[in-house]
């Protein structure tokens, strides 16, 4: 599976300790597969079996065990995010409005109260404490933004900072040993406790949500209310509670903490690059002069969003991603067997000498549109690709682009000397222990 096959101990040692190292050593050149545990898997860098496996035959591919045993004890299985077949493409239908251009572009007044209520926090800091932990302040701002947005909820920081250490709970926990041989998820595992308790956290939390905007009997055009208004087609039935419930989770589980790690890694690429810091201010001091932007702004700070852009191509959020074969199938001359495993390695596909040029250098101007003709549209995922593409992809890159124009016009943000953050994460990469950095007022 790898160029240096790995046994099962190092390949869990690694994937919790060291995921990067991991991931630099799953090369996937050719598509091979081999025994991995109970199962066989194949390990992939190549954007045309990337395109298979995700758009071409996705009906073919489920998610992968891993991906269920990471997900549905906290999640459940009838949710966008973890439901397969029928059920999914009801429960994405469903949602898909909530997610469209014409309604995010609605949320950018309260993404813009929110950054403004965080400039303001750190505008309360005595110059001589400004130390700060990004990812922490970046996950406040993006929870709270979420709540509003999809649920019309306004948090304080003590609810929001509950649900973010629920969330957390849930997606950190370690895999144990049977995990990686594929044995089946009804063989009971003491690392699930943990996750069942954040669960409870988080229905809590949506169960007064839902009983808030029921007992108000207002109907409001969010995501919350058009789970709330929808009916079955087949029986006439609106979503049971339990239903609703686990796709609010979800939508915690998927809709912040992405976003927040992305941001937290474009401030480190900032102190990590200079001249590509220096040009942001240039473009946002001549576009904004200062003032708070608006939406329509967006379209004149093209270089903003390429440096977020960048950063998730090389500050990978989402690592990797899974799936299972259904049936038999073919690939490039390669046989794909009935619940053989695909593991996209979006991290090295993302710095992929054949794909990327100089790779390893940080360069957002890759992405403009001249420089963007001819590359294969599944060498950068960052949101995954094809029917099962993140659902929020656009919401969040609006929320982060209007955040770095916001922070980036006022504060520069400087980690210590020497310091080099490790990232780590089941699911998603993030620095370990957070990132501490320094605020250093611009104007
Ligand atoms: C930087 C931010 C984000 C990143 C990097 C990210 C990444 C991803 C990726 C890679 C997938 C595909 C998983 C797979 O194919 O197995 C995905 C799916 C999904 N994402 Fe995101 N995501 C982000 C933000 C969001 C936001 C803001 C929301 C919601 C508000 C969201 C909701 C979802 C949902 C519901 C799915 C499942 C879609 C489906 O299966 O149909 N994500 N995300």
């Amino acid at each position: 599976m790898s160029s240096k096959k790995l046994t099962l101990f190092e390949v869990r040692r690694l994937c919790l300790n060291d995921p990067v190292g991991y991931f630099q050593q799953m090369k996937g050149e050719k598509l091979e597969f081999t025994r991995f545990g109970l199962s066989v898997a194949a390990v992939t860098t190549d954007p045309e079996v990337i395109q298979h496996i995700l758009l071409k035959n996705a009906q073919n591919y489920r998610k992968t065990l891993m991906t269920r045993l990471l997900l549905e004890p906290p999640l459940g299985k009838e949710t966008v995010f973890t439901s397969e077949g029928e059920l999914w493409r009801q429960q994405r239908k469903l949602a898909a409005p909530a997610f469209r251009l014409n309604t995010i572009k609605g949320f950018a007044p309260l993404m813009i109260e929110e950054a403004q209520n965080l400039l303001d926090r750190w505008d309360q800091i005595p110059s001589d404490q400004r130390q700060i932990d990004v990812q922490s302040d970046m996950s406040m701002v993006t929870l709270k933004i979420i709540t509003r947005a999809m649920f019309s909820k306004q948090s304080d920081d003590r609810d929001a900072a509950a649900i973010a250490d629920a969330v957390r709970t849930m997606t950190q926990f370690r895999l144990q040993f049977i995990d990686f041989l594929g044995v089946p998820k009804w063989v009971p595992r003491v690392s699930r406790l943990r996750s069942y308790s954040a669960k409870r956290v988080l229905n809590r939390a949506a169960r007064s949500i839902i009983a808030e905007r029921t007992k108000s009997g207002e109907s409001k055009p969010d995501l919350l209310g058009m789970l709330l208004s929808s009916v079955d087609p087949e029986n006439g039935q609106r979503m049971s509670d339990r239903q609703l419930e686990a796709e609010v989770r979800s939508y915690y589980a998927a809709g912040y903490e992405t976003t927040a790690t992305a941001l937290t890694w474009v401030f480190y690429a900032l102190h990590k690059f200079p001249d590509v810091e220096a040009k942001l201010h240039q473009e946002l001091d001549a576009v904004l002069g200062g003032r708070t932007p608006t939406y329509s702004d967006l379209e004149n700070l093209p270089y903003t969003l390429r440096v977020i852009q960048e950063t998730m191509r090389l500050f990978t959020v989402v690592p990797s991603i899974g799936r299972e074969a259904i049936a038999d199938d073919e690939v490039q001359g390669v046989r794909i067997p009935k619940n053989g495993v695909i593991v996209i390695n979006i991290w090295l596909t993302h710095r992929h000498p054949d794909l990327w040029e100089k790779p390893e250098n940080f360069k957002p101007e890759r992405f403009s549109p001249e420089n963007s003709i001819g590359r294969h549209r599944f060498a950068y995922l960052p949101f995954g690709g094809g029917p099962r593409i993140c659902i929020g992809a656009s919401f969040s890159l609006l929320e982060a682009h209007l955040l770095l124009a916001m922070i980036a016009q006022k504060w520069r943000l400087r980690a210590k000397e020497g310091y080099k953050p490790h990232p780590i994460g089941q699911i998603v990469l993030h620095p370990k222990g957070g990132l501490p950095m320094t605020l250093e007022r611009r104007r």
